[in-house]
Formats: C-alpha cells, sequence, structure tokens
C-alpha cells in the first residue's frame, strides 16, 4: 500500500504516547504480574442497578431500532431537564445532540466551527484528545499554559495574547483531566468577557461536572448570560456522573444553527448513539441521583489520601485537586521526564502511572485514583520506595 494514499490530515496527529505504556503494563499483567494501574480514565464502580434495568425493559419493549438522528424525543427532554435543574440553562430539545459520549460530542462541535486553518485555543496542561480533533478538523491548536505553582489557574492576560483573526474558539475543560483544576466564577467571567468581546464561541467540556470537591463549586459557563450562552456549546454526558463509560452517551447542547449542523455530520457518519443505552441514559438522567454523590464521596476521601501519600516522596509535589478523579503531581524533582519515570515505575515497580507528556507537561505524571483504597496504599508504597532509591543514588 502507498503511504502517500493515506489522509494527510490524520497522519498529521500523533499516537497517543500513553499507549506504549498502557500495552506494556497489559502485556505484564497478562504475563501474570501483580501491576497495580493509575492509568483508569473512568470511575471504578458499577452502572446503578436503576440504569440497568432501565435498559433490561427496553430491550424487552423493543427498543432496537434507529432512533431520530440526533437522539430519542424523550432523551433529548431529560437532558434539557437536567440542564435546567443542574446548571440553570434553557435549551429546547432541538437544540441537543446526543452522540456516541462526550468525545463524540466534542468532535462534533469542533467539526461544526472549523474552517481550514481557524484556531483553536486549547489551556495546557490538556486532555490529548482536543488537539488532535482540532488538527483532523482542519484546524490549528494554540496552547495557553498554566503551572502548578498556582494551581493551574487560567491567566486572562495569558489567553487574551493568545487570541488571533483565526481564533474561532477556546475550548474549556472545568473539573479538568489531567489538573484536577475547576474554574472560579472570576476565571469563567474572564473567559466569557474575552469570547464575546473578540466574537469566538466557547467549547466548554464539563463530562466532570459532578465530580468536584466543595469548596469548588461546578458553573456552567452558559450560565453567565443570554449572549455568552449562544456562543458556547456545551459537551457533557452520563459517562462519568453515572459511571456509564462503555454505554456511549454524551451530548452537546448549542444554538439551533449549530445543533442542526452537528446533527448533519451525525447524520452522514454515526447516525443515532445506540438506543438502549439512550433509554438507559434517561433513567440516569431522571432517576435517583444519591449513586452519583455517593461515588463523588469515595473520590475524596481516595484524593486525599494519595495527594497525602504523593507530598510524602522526595523530589515530588502535588497541587490538591477540586475536581475528576486524578492527581497530576510534578515530578521534576525527581530527575527524570515523565516518559522515562513511567516506564521505570511500570518495569521495576510494577505500577502503571501515565506520563504527562501525554497532556503537554513533561514534568508530570498523572495517577487516576479511580481504584481502590488498597490500590491506592499499595501502589504509592512501591512508587515511594522506588523514588527514594533513586532519589538516594539507588
Ligand atoms: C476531559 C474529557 N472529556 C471527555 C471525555 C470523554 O467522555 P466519553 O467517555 O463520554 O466520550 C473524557 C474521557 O476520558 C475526558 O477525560
Amino acid at each position: 500500500m502507498r503511504q502517500d494514499a493515506l489522509s494527510a490530515v490524520i497522519g498529521a496527529v500523533e499516537p497517543s504516547a500513553t499507549l506504549a505504556i498502557d500495552a506494556k503494563a497489559k502485556a505484564l499483567k497478562a504475563a501474570g504480574k501483580d501491576v497495580v494501574g493509575f492509568g483508569s480514565g473512568e470511575p471504578d464502580f458499577d452502572t446503578p442497578e436503576h440504569v440497568k434495568e432501565a435498559a433490561r425493559r427496553a430491550i424487552a419493549a423493543g427498543c432496537t431500532k434507529y432512533t431520530p438522528v440526533a437522539g430519542t424525543l424523550e432523551l433529548r427532554a431529560a437532558v434539557a431537564e437536567k440542564l435546567r435543574r443542574d446548571n440553570g440553562l434553557s435549551y429546547e430539545p432541538g437544540q441537543i445532540v446526543v452522540s456516541c459520549g462526550a468525545k463524540h460530542a466534542l468532535y462534533n462541535a469542533v467539526r461544526v466551527l472549523c474552517n481550514p486553518g481557524d484556531e483553536f485555543i486549547i489551556i495546557s496542561p490538556y486532555w490529548v484528545t482536543y488537539p488532535a480533533q482540532v488538527v483532523m478538523s482542519g484546524g490549528r491548536p494554540v496552547f495557553v499554559e498554566t503551572s502548578a505553582a498556582d494551581g493551574f489557574r487560567l491567566d486572562p492576560e495569558r489567553l487574551r495574547r493568545a487570541v488571533t483573526p483565526r481564533t474561532k474558539a477556546i475550548i474549556l475543560n472545568s473539573p479538568n483531566n489531567p489538573t484536577g483544576w475547576a474554574a472560579c466564577p472570576g476565571e469563567l467571567e474572564a473567559v466569557a468577557a474575552l469570547a464575546l468581546d473578540r466574537g469566538l464561541h466557547v467549547i466548554s467540556d464539563e463530562i466532570y461536572e459532578k465530580i468536584i470537591y466543595p469548596p469548588a463549586a461546578h458553573a456552567s459557563i452558559a450560565s453567565l448570560g443570554g449572549e455568552i450562552k449562544r456562543r458556547t456549546i456545551v459537551v457533557n454526558g452520563v459517562s462519568k456522573s453515572h459511571s456509564m463509560t462503555g454505554w456511549r452517551i454524551g451530548y452537546l447542547a448549542a444554538e439551533p444553527a449549530i445543533a442542526a449542523l452537528a446533527e448533519r455530520l451525525q447524520s452522514h457518519s454515526t447516525s443515532n448513539p445506540d438506543s438502549i443505552a439512550q433509554a438507559a441514559a434517561v433513567e440516569a438522567l431522571r432517576g435517583d441521583q444519591s449513586f452519583t454523590a455517593m461515588m463523588a464521596g469515595e473520590f475524596r476521601a481516595r484524593r486525599d489520601s494519595i495527594v497525602g501519600r504523593l507530598r510524602a516522596v522526595p523530589g515530588v509535589s502535588c497541587t490538591m485537586p477540586m475536581g475528576a478523579f486524578y492527581a497530576f503531581p510534578d515530578i521534576s524533582g525527581t530527575g527524570m521526564g515523565s516518559m522515562a519515570l513511567a516506564e521505570a515505575l511500570l518495569e521495576q515497580a510494577l505500577v502503571a502511572v501515565v506520563p504527562g507528556a501525554a497532556f503537554g507537561a513533561d514534568g508530570h505524571v498523572r495517577l487516576s485514583y479511580a481504584t481502590s483504597m488498597e490500590n491506592i496504599e499499595r501502589g504509592m508504597d512501591r512508587i515511594e520506595e522506588f523514588i527514594r532509591l533513586k532519589t538516594a543514588g539507588g
């Protein structure tokens, strides 16, 4: 096969820097090694039983055919209710497009905004998929740095300096993967003011909305006023809030013209998301919400434990995450880069972490605490021992 016959656009996307580590961890596990994994990007809880039951009922009732491309009317109504109830946002069901996970909703959002060469501002460290989706859409990612020293806070001046006549949108992710940062009202207001001033769109990825630790509290940037709401595409889903990563249900909410284009794009790519998963998502959004609060409480206890342990390791410092389920320690004091440290931890200490290089932050590694307290203790014992030996010159 001639390589030059393949898509140059897709070829330009970097392969995920996490894949090599992940493949190695899986190979070690398959060989019977006791690997402690901090790589997971999904809650370790099962989907709530009442949600599963709704899926069984949907199968029994024959909900096994195509649905409307943008999702069933019932689910879009349930999403609209959720956005009103939780976020104070008013959308008609026609402004909502349900997709195969929030990742798919984000891709639709980027695709329908992007013309060739358009710039999308991505706040760094960033979830690795954002730049890939921008590149695959023919756009150009522009990164705005934040740093651990000030808790990954957004510097509005730095953001403003990154805007050019080609800037199309700012991609905002609060609570944040990988840093755990959650925007305060002042930061949201600064982004909104800039977007309105320069005529930009905002893609607001709120998938970790429900995993946030008081006193931090989630607010959607779209709730700051009618004008910014019209410029914002809100993206959310049930993957993290209801531990439904495998069901693949996410959505966007936007101005009618944007939603219509997203629906058109989806009609020619995937069509509707899974009909049974949609029925389950209706129950997730309308039913008992106590599971989500329980899960967030568990994550909070684990966060306190893992951050406490990380801060006790020589050469390591760690900001306190305000949301999501990742710790993102600065490991530059160990004298190792993130790829080298992740590889060494895996091979020599049997602990899997994700190198920060994958998120544009080589001085960090990401540890998911979507794993049991027992695993956190075991894994942290190994990490601490390994780094103590290394930094002692061992
Ligand atoms: C920041 C962020 N956005 C979106 C997603 C995708 O969610 P989904 O599984 O609904 O596609 C993830 C998943 O890891 C994520 O971390």
